[in-house]
């Protein structure tokens, strides 16, 4: 195994995903830890991370036994600068002042590029991309080191001490930006390390399972199932784990898409044999939502009666212990909890529920990206439908009907949404973009139909490609496909006359519209 130690990189999770691609288990902890820790950590290998992007930040000091293990060591930035300095040499390391895709060359014989060519460019052997912390300059090679990259001007890139096998990087193998990266790291791992790749979802789910019984023992669970791919998830894997210590709550808070309940309820309750409790709250949210059309204000709302029909489940059950959810890495860091961030919109899936409930958190997900979550749905046995579905917010149509909610709204949006959805699929584009979906615009236009004036609401369809959500481009669908989706949106929902499509980019706009 592998251990990672982190001082505070934005991209510490990238890289322990990049070494999970390789089969390979590892873990990640502060850099801070106590030197017994690394000792009998029982490491094959050491990653240092890079350190935090805040400038005014401290860097945490790394217990000087990680470099006396005896195992090949992979430091970069901050980490970078631990080696050189534990060595004997200088290096500085300045947060927060930015990367830079620059050409490295490779040099002398490194285990650790040998054979590995940057194809994406076709530069030609030796020659890389990579992602440079414009911040790490090592001043004086180390003892023992030799430079095995280079930039421009003979900036070190890239030092080892080969004997050693300590390779230390002043750039990103975790990132995109760095196009040979994840060959880099499999070399490190699989090769310098001599790790295996054993890691493989079977031992993934037997790792969790393992941890889920130890940590919740006998008690008993209970888990907010949303229908959504991460709530679905941590169900399936708790229920492998515990069976019927765990009971599914499932909240329909009359926001959610055509049929989505039952598909919810089939899955669980008659597909997997989970304990699940269907709650029909949606005439309680609708009621407390009428007249509210500030998005902010309605996110609020939704959280709050979510907690408030939650809380009313869970005292039933005095001996749930804990509370178990679906969130993924992504939330971690979007929500602002992992590290210091701006929350843009407030997410109601991350915490507020166990402070008002006394119950200890269950987040078997909680270091895992979207698409490792996938695969593990459908290790689990989740149909593979339903775990690949784009995703889909908390709030769900509560933030895609534009202004105040209303049934009648929301039951118009259900069924043109539905229909895009189908047809989407059946034109084989769902699989090609990363959110497709309808939105509501309360405003009504004027239309002809069957030689008579008709006065109805308008639907905005909005489909977009994504790799990250932080950045998406819309879809560029095929008009035949648009104009099939319109026409049947048009002549099958009565109340809606006129479709357009959203060809708006992220920035400035939003995926959702609220
Ligand atoms: P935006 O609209 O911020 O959306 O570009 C980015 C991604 O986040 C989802 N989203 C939410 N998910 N609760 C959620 O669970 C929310 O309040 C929420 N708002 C947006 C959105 O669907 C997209 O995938």
């Amino acid at each position: 195994k592998i251990l990672i130690l982190d001082f505070g990189s934005p991209s510490a999770q990238l890289l322990a995903r990049c070494v999970r691609a390789q089969q390979v288990y590892c873990e990640l902890h502060p850099a801070d830890v106590s030197a017994d820790f690394i000792r009998s950590f029982g490491a094959r290998g050491v990653i240092l991370c890079s350190g935090t992007d805040e400038a005014e930040d401290e860097a945490l000091q790394v217990a000087p036994a990680v470099f006396e293990l005896g195992v090949p060591l992979l430091a970069i930035g901050e980490g970078l600068r631990a080696l050189v300095g534990h060595h004997g040499g200088e290096a500085s390391f300045q947060p927060g002042s930015g990367q830079a895709v620059v050409q490295m060359r490779a040099r002398g014989h490194s285990r650790l590029f040998a054979d590995i060519e940057d194809r994406r460019n076709a530069t030609g052997h030796g020659l890389f991309d990579v992602c440079a912390d414009l911040s790490s300059h090592i001043a004086q090679l180390p003892v023992g080191f030799n430079p095995i990259g280079t930039g421009e001007g003979e900036q070190l890139l890239a030092i080892a001490n080969e004997s050693l096998q300590h390779y230390g990087l002043a750039f990103h193998p975790e990132l995109d930006a760095t196009p040979q990266g994840n060959a880099i790291i499999a070399r490190f791992v699989r090769d310098i390390c001599a790790c295996r790749g054993d890691w493989t979802m079977d031992a993934i789910i037997a790792d969790a399972v393992a941890r889920i019984q130890a940590a919740v023992g006998s008690d008993e669970v209970i888990l907010g199932l949303s229908g959504g791919v991460d709530s679905s998830v941590a169900a399936a894997l708790i229920h492998r784990a515990i069976g019927d210590q765990l009971t599914c709550v499932f909240v329909d808070h009359g926001l959610l898409r055509l049929n989505e309940g039952k598909m919810v309820l089939d899955m669980f309750a008659d597909r997997l044999h989970a304990c699940v409790v269907h709650v029909d709250a949606s005439a309680q949210f609708l009621d407390a939502l009428a007249g509210v059309d500030d998005p902010e204000a309605k996110r609020k709302i939704i959280g709050r009666e979510f907690v408030e029909v939650f809380q009313a489940e869970a005292k039933r059950r005095v001996q749930a212990k804990w509370l178990a959810q679906g969130t993924i890495y992504p939330d971690v860091i979007e929500s602002g909890a992992g590290r210091k961030g701006k929350v843009i919109k407030s997410h109601h899936n991350v915490g507020g529920l166990p402070e008002t409930l006394g119950l200890q958190l269950l987040e078997p997900l909680r270091e895992l990206f979207k698409d490792e979550v996938r695969q593990l749905g459908v290790a689990l046995g989740l149909p593979h439908e339903m775990v690949y579905r784009h995703p889909f917010p908390g709030p769900g149509l509560g933030v895609r009907i534009l202004g105040a909610i209303r049934r009648e709204y929301a039951d118009l949006l259900r069924q043109a949404d539905a229909i895009f959805i189908d047809e989407l699929r059946a034109a084989g584009w769902y699989d090609q973009v990363s959110q497709a979906f309808a939105v509501f615009l309360p405003v009504k236009s004027v239309g002809v139909s069957a030689g008579a004036r008709t006065y109805d609401y308008v639907v905005s369809l909005r489909a977009v490609q994504t790799i990250d959500f932080m950045t998406a481009h819309w879809a560029e669908l095929p008009y035949s496909l648009l104009g099939k989706v319109s026409q049947r949106i048009i002549e099958e929902v009565d109340g809606i006359s006129r479709v357009v499509y959203d060809i708006s980019g992220k920035p400035p706009a939003t995926i959702e519209w609220e």
